[in-house]
């Protein structure tokens, strides 16, 4: 197996359709015919939302519509072994889990959750006895999130074997909406990393085929900049999250603003496809930028409130609109539930970014860590 630093390369952009409904009936293998051992290794990347994703209903259903960069050097490798259970099915999941080579209670207690949740839809999870080996390409604890790469990685696995099993899944374009369909069910912003260069997860008039139930390409229909752009993470933290990700969206449910936030991101997004079609820089920036800065207000005014910028993240932000006022270089500066600040920028001044990185805001940074990252083509089957 590569490295895990290697980027993802691989996969081609495909058109969607979604003719193809979810496949829903009952996945049931043939004991009398049983399939023989396996395994599958999918590489998957972390994504970077641009419209924020904050505020749930239902199972895992978005309040508003999304908007993501896919990455590319942020990735999680899953390797999903699996054999026939002996005996009986005794309506457990059997899992045994590695991460990084050491098995780890509490992700295989997540990943367990998870399986038997999708069981009433795939029963033959049941019927089987897995093994998972997964790891990070980036340091565990880091401070970048993992669950849109795993979720995503796990739940391309899945897809291949009811593939492999049931060859319900050979059209490109409903794998992939399936792939999308399970990973949001295991972490909402998971569901668009399935898909190269940028995705739309959530119900918008402007993008046709969308859906709240999964995500959809649309590094088709984007300004040929925004394929060739960074996305460096400026590591402020490490920490653990103050407030879980799931906590965070309960907590819109209270809001005094939910809805006009809803509001306001439906339109924004609509808004933001049409800057990034034309690839205007400027607006792009200040309609990310904005973004940014409402979901920690929005967390802020919560009940309880928090404050998850660091002093770091702030002094890193005002040096980021200084050297844009400066040099007119078009940097800009995002952030998701946490200190972290994610800087995005065109190919055609990396030199200058990373000088700027290196001489002003590495300071800023817990060891100095920068993970370095870009618009990825997507996940891989390795
Ligand atoms: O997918 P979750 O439940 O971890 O939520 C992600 C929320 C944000 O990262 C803050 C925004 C987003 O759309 O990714």
């Amino acid at each position: 197996m590569r490295s895990f630093l290697n980027p993802c390369f691989s996969l081609h952009f495909k058109h969607h359709t979604f003719i193809i409904p979810l496949h829903m009936s009952r996945l049931i293998l043939d004991s009398s015919n049983p399939p023989e051992a396996g395994s599958v290794l999918w590489r998957s990347p972390s994504n970077i939302a641009l419209i924020k994703y904050w505020g749930k209903h239902g199972t895992q259903l978005p309040q508003n519509p999304s908007l993501s960069l896919t990455l590319a050097s942020s990735c999680t490798d899953t390797q999903l072994e699996y054999e026939l259970k002996e005996g009986s099915d005794d309506g457990q999941i059997a899992l045994d889990f590695f991460f990084h080579e050491a098995e780890n209670v509490a992700f295989r207690q997540k990943v367990v959750v998870f399986l038997e949740s999708l069981s009433p839809e795939m029963p033959f999870l049941k019927q089987l006895k897995f093994t998972i080996r997964t790891g990070n390409s980036f340091p565990h604890s880091a401070g970048i999130a993992s669950s849109a790469s795993a979720m995503s990685a796990l739940a391309l696995c899945l897809c291949s074997i009811e593939d492999r099993f049931f060859g319900t899944l050979q059209d490109a374009d409903a794998f992939d909406q399936k792939a999308s369909y399970l990973a949001r069910l295991g972490s909402g912003s998971a569901c668009r990393s399935i898909f190269p260069q940028a995705a739309v997860w959530g119900l918008t008039s402007m993008v046709a085929g969308s859906s709240d139930e999964y995500a959809v390409p649309v590094g088709e229909i984007i300004h040929p900049t925004f394929k060739d752009f960074h996305d460096d993470i400026l590591i402020v933290s490490s920490e653990e999250k103050s407030v879980s990700s799931r906590a965070g969206h309960a907590l819109m449910d209270g809001n005094p603003y939910a809805e006009p936030r809803y509001a306001q991101a439906r339109t924004r997004l609509m808004r933001l496809l049409e800057v990034m079609k034309a690839g205007d820089l400027t607006e792009f920036g200040k309609i990310v930028e904005d973004e940014a800065l409402t979901l920690h207000a929005l967390m802020m005014c919560s009940n309880p409130s928090y404050t998850l910028m660091r002093p770091d993240s702030l002094a890193i932000i005002e040096k980021v609109r200084q050297y844009r006022a400066d040099t007119g270089h078009p940097v800009y500066f995002t952030l998701d539930a946490g200190p972290n600040v994610h800087l995005l920028y065109p190919g055609e001044v990396v030199v200058e970014v990373r000088k700027f990185i290196e001489d002003h805001l590495e300071e800023h940074c817990e060891g100095g860590h920068v993970q370095q990252d870009w618009v990825g083509e997507g996940p891989e089957e390795v």
